[in-house]
């Protein structure tokens, strides 16, 4: 299968799932986070790259003029629109298509926006490139994803595991790795603060549909690791009211395009 097609397969059994509101990814503590070092203006067009449902663009949209939404998954963008439609919302518009070649003129937009989605890229550098491209000059260009650690053993095991739950996971990137490829598109990143996201792995395991065995499977290292000191799965796991929990480290890279 091609990774786009196994991107589209996912996605379509995971579109349902992001209407949930105890999601992560629809958390206002962590949506505020986002949207308080974008430069959001009345006059601004924004493009939000592989939007998904548009949970980032509908919390933007009051705030611009207009933000388009593009993503490859035929059931992510039906369900944003349905969500858009629920919320009154009617300044996002959705584009189908592939972000490794955005279908937009150069400096076409004065914030380009993309969250959680690095991780699913096969040449995440190429993208960032797109998206400076059809940046404009002085326009801000910012990535939101889950990072990894820059221990090599964490930084594998942690992507192992990851990939076993969504096969369509290629890599989070480590910090100094996401900053190398501002710098290869000569942008200097200008914001970059990282959080520490408490996940609960049943709900985690739940939004991907991973089969049971799968789940078993990951489950088990993880309770391994807390409960013998077995192999550390680089997701720092942790009890909370007999709840299995893990951490989830997020970045926000952000610069502005010379
Ligand atoms: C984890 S979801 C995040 C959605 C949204 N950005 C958010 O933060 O709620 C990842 C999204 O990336 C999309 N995606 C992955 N690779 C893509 C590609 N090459 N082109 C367009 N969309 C892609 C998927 O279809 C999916 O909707």
């Amino acid at each position: 299968m091609q990774h786009q097609q196994r991107i589209q397969h996912e996605f379509k059994k995971q579109a349902a799932g992001f209407a949930q509101s105890d999601l992560t990814l629809n958390r206002g503590e962590y949506i505020n986070w986002i949207l308080t070092s974008l430069q959001l203006r009345p006059d601004a067009r924004v493009l939000d790259v592989a939007a998904g449902t548009g949970i980032l663009s509908r919390a933007m949209a009051p705030y611009v003029h207009e933000v388009i939404a593009v993503d490859i998954t035929e059931e992510m963008i039906q369900e944003g629109m349905r969500q858009n439609e629920q919320s009154g919302t009617t300044n996002i518009s959705y584009r189908q298509a592939d972000v490794a070649s955005l279908p937009f003129d150069e400096g076409t937009f004065d914030v380009v926006v993309c969250r959680f989605a690095f991780h699913h890229f096969t040449d995440p550098v190429l993208v960032l490139g797109e998206m400076a491209r059809v940046c404009k000059p002085s326009g801000q260009v910012a990535v939101v994803d889950m990072i990894s650690s820059e221990e090599p053993q964490l930084y594998e095991r942690y992507n192992h595991y990851e990939r076993l739950r969504d096969p369509s996971h290629t890599f989070c990137p480590r910090p100094t790795e996401l900053a190398g490829w501002f710098a290869e598109h000569g942008m200097q990143v200008s914001v970059a603060e990282h959080v520490r996201v408490d996940v609960n792995v049943a709900a985690w395991l739940t939004l991907t549909q991973t089969p049971s065995n799968v789940r078993s499977q990951i489950e088990q290292a993880i309770r391994n690791e807390l409960a013998h000191g077995g192999p550390v799965t680089g997701m720092e796991p942790f009890q909370q009211d007999d709840v299995l929990m893990f951490k989830q480290h997020w970045t926000k890279m952000m610069a502005v395009k010379p």
